[in-house]
């Protein structure tokens, strides 16, 4: 795993929005696996003014709420084309999102993870993290090698995103995710995690014993895992200065 430390969370994404924009110059045709919340917003903002080149990328979500309906404006899918897709130049076919509105969801999972395969699979994974370890909406217990599937979600979850729909009573509490044996085929994973509300959940995923119970953790498996953090995310990792120097002494040749 890389660890990289920013001093604020600006710094910490245009580190993530470099590692993106420059696998999508080398591979114009990428796979890019993303993600929701409020954590990635700024992310895209980035990638924006970047004026990149989506034309020929393939883009794959990690969730979406079961029960609301694509145009509903919680959905991930407004979500995405509202913060990312509008504003670039993806072709709407290349766009993949869960589909919370499926009637046979199991049958619409294996789709989804068939649809990874027949794309090649996913060459980066953006990720977020829950202030309970989710990854996606792979909630603590979730099997550590889960495909992509309907999940429940916590009582801390469905709190924590009761400020997007005015109520915790609003918040569906079914989702599809990505399961997390689906997110560790992504050839690299980007965590990103800012704020001192996640430096619990970071300091377990990366310094704590690997466990269903903090789904992040499983990253440590992972043979090419970032996260990307501003200093109060990472306020409560013990080996920071040592992740630090890593990072400011990499050789020339390691520098994305
Ligand atoms: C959401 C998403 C996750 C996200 C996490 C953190 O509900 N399903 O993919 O990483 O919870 O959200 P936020 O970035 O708003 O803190």
């Amino acid at each position: 795993m890389e660890i990289i430390i920013q001093p604020t969370q600006a710094g910490a994404t245009i580190v993530a929005a470099r590692i993106i924009g420059s696998l999508m110059r080398k591979n114009p045709r990428a796979v890019l696996g993303l993600a929701t919340g409020s954590t990635p917003l700024s992310l895209y903002r980035e990638l924006i003014a970047m004026k990149l080149n989506w034309s020929q990328v393939t883009t794959f979500n990690l969730d979406e709420y079961v029960g609301l309906p694509r145009e509903h404006e919680q959905s991930y899918h407004t979500f995405m084309w509202d913060n990312l897709f509008k504003h670039v130049n993806v072709a709407k076919k290349n766009v993949h999102i869960p589909d919370g509105s499926a009637r046979d969801i199991p049958k619409f999972c294996a789709k989804y993870e068939q649809q990874i395969r027949d794309a090649g699979g996913i060459d980066l994974q953006v990720l977020g993290i829950g202030t309970d370890g989710h990854i996606g909406f792979n909630e603590p217990t979730s099997s550590l090698v889960s495909r992509t599937r309907i999940k429940t979600l916590t009582r801390q979850t469905i709190a924590d995103n009761s400020r997007f729909f005015g109520g915790a009573h609003k918040v569906p509490h079914h989702v599809i995710t990505m399961g997390i044996g689906t997110i560790m085929e992504a050839r690299q994973l980007l965590l990103l995690a800012f704020g001192e509300k996640k430096a619990r959940a970071v300091a377990e995923a990366v310094e704590g014993p690997i466990g269903a119970i903090n789904p992040a953790s499983m990253l440590q498996m992972h043979p090419a895992a970032r996260f990307c953090l501003d200093d109060p995310a990472a306020s409560q990792l013990r080996h920071s200065d040592y992740y630090r120097w890593v990072y400011e002494n990499k050789p020339d040749w390691q520098k994305v």
